[in-house]
């Protein structure tokens, strides 16, 4: 038994470190979220994708504490002062605007994130690949489109938009490899 015990803690050292290369391997994506003329909501979207969706986060700050639509918008351009040269909701399906748990919506329908009474916003999502993917092949694809965060709650039903608003932070969603 005396010799067991090393053995065992270099088999597990092993294990745990295969264990930690795993999630690196993955595709990821990124979007750093800059605000619009007149705002402070800065933040940072993370995608990784998994074997059937993607895990979607936002991380952001200096945002009016509440509800706030956001959405992937069409164009991968945040250039503008208000954000409009991001274009409408990415929409390849031709699907109308809804929650993201209706029947129908936009691929990019996020729905609401709330931000809290300090203006810090904590949100993830699981988006099916079907629905969006990193793949930048696809019709579908995430990468190279934008995400906006609203100035007002999503309504979730008004076309084309949820009534969301003016438009407080707006980033391009690049692959990381
Ligand atoms: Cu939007
Ligand atoms: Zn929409």
């Amino acid at each position: 038994m005396k010799f067991f015990y090393p053995a065992m803690i270099g088999f597990t050292a092993l294990a745990l470190s295969a264990c930690a290369t795993t999630p690196a391997n993955l595709p990821t994506a990124q979007a750093q979220l800059q605000p619009t003329a007149g705002n402070t909501a800065t933040g940072l979207l993370t995608v990784v994708q998994q074997a059937d969706h993607l895990s979607v986060s936002l991380h952001a700050q200096g945002v009016p504490p509440g509800l706030h639509g956001f959405h992937v918008h069409e164009h991968g351009d945040c250039s503008s002062a208000d954000g409009s040269s991001a274009g409408g909701h990415f929409n390849p399906t031709k699907e109308e605007h809804g929650g993201p748990h209706a029947m129908h919506h936009h691929v990019g329908d996020f729905g609401n994130v709330t931000a809290d009474a300090n203006g810090n916003v904590d949100f993830t999502i699981d988006i099916p690949l079907t629905q969006l993917t990193l793949d930048p092949a696809a019709p579908n694809a995430l990468a190279g489109r934008s995400v906006i965060l609203h100035a007002v709650a999503d309504d979730l039903q008004t076309q084309p938009t949820g009534n969301s608003g003016a438009r407080l932070a707006c980033g391009v969603v690049t692959l990381q490899k």
